[in-house]
């Protein structure tokens, strides 16, 4: 599972030069997107297609009315920083933009943004200027090397003309909106809240599976368990492979879960928990979490767990699953399954 940033395009007449700039930005930064291993989400506010703010109660509340403001609040609140690539109407920002801002508040805070605008002969600053003021109003950390685009000089037949030194500006910013987002994640994303696991994650995942699987050992009488002795590369791997979630108190990664589909089941592992989190039911929390991931048309869930990890077995039976041997299962581990 990877970080997201969303880049929002803010002008929406018919026309505009906003898609270009996204496109150009979206092309100039793939190659260091995917190394990150970030993915890069587009969201064009003339789709988006958001009224004028029709929501009675104060964003800051979280309660939405419409289902046009929970798909941006979802949008939003997924994204690890954002881009904001708007022109300049009249000085200003386009209201578009404003009207988006407005719609929203938690979603926004404290994640890292960054600017890119354009325009005629202020290329586009004055109008960053005001949505900056915004953005650092809701919390959003603007980080330097914002873009400037003067109309006249970078664009050619609507695009923008594309050289290797405004390429390597976007690769520098999405760069450092990766990194401070990194440092941010433990404001943005709130305590106990389950979200995907990102690479970051790797080195506190390795520390933490070590820790849980120290007890597994223990019970099973054995150091040959993959959790207990893969290195952090391979961490990171399953993080590729895997869809994994995790959780944060006060910044400390405390419990994590992760899934992959196998063949029609849906196969879950790794759910391990801080000692000092335990019976606290933040377990039962992430296995739920974890089925509920489940793509539509499953025939069953599956999992194991250590042949003689009693108090595994019963958890699991406890939440659904019965004893059940299929070919996956390694030795020394009895499988489990719960149908769907
Ligand atoms: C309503 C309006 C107001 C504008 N005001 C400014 C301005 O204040 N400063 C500027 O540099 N360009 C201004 N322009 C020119 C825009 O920068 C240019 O048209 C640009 O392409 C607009 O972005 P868009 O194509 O994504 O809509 C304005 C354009 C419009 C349509």
């Amino acid at each position: 599972m990877s970080k997201k940033i969303l880049v929002v395009v803010a002008s929406t007449r018919p026309g505009r030069l906003g898609p270009a700039v996204a496109d150009w930005f979206v092309r100039a930064t793939a190659g260091t997107a995917a190394e990150l291993g970030v993915e890069i989400e587009v969201a064009d506010l003339a789709e988006v297609g958001l009224p004028f703010l029709d929501e009675p109660e104060h964003p800051s509340t979280g309660i939405y009315v419409h289902e046009h403001t929970k798909a941006w609040s979802r949008q939003v609140g997924a994204a690890d920083a954002l881009v904001f690539v708007t022109s300049e109407y009249n000085f200003a920002m386009p209201a578009t933009l404003k009207n988006a801002f407005d719609y929203l508040s938690a979603e926004w805070a404290w994640k890292p943004c960054l600017f890119i605008g354009y325009g005629n002969t202020s290329a586009g600053t004055r109008g960053v200027q005001m949505a900056r003021g915004v953005a650092t109003s809701l919390r959003m950390l603007s980080i330097g090397g914002d873009i400037f685009l003067r109309i006249a000089e970078a664009f050619s037949d609507g695009k923008v003309i594309e050289t290797e030194r405004l390429a390597a500006r976007a690769r520098e910013a999405l760069t450092e909106l990766d990194h401070v987002a990194d440092v941010l994640r433990p404001l943005y994303r709130a305590d106990q809240e389950i979200v995907p696991a990102v690479l970051a994650d790797a080195p506190e995942l390795l520390v933490l599976q070590r820790c849980c699987w120290v007890d597994e050992a223990l019970a099973n009488d054995t150091l040959e368990l993959p959790a207990l002795l893969e290195p952090e590369h391979e961490v990171r791997a399953g993080l590729r492979e895997w869809a994994t979630w995790c959780v944060r108190i006060d910044g400390r990664l405390v419990g994590s879960v992760r899934a992959k589909l196998d063949g029609d089941k849906w196969h879950i592992g790794r759910l391990m928990v801080a000692p000092d989190q335990r019976h606290s039911g933040l377990g039962r929390r992430l296995l739920a979490y974890a089925e509920s991931q489940a793509p539509a048309g499953v025939s069953a869930i599956t999992l194991f767990t250590g042949a003689r990890s009693e108090k595994n077995t019963a958890f699991y039976q406890k939440n659904g699953y019965t004893l059940s041997s299929y070919a996956e299962v390694p030795a020394g581990a009895v499988g489990l399954r719960k149908p769907v």
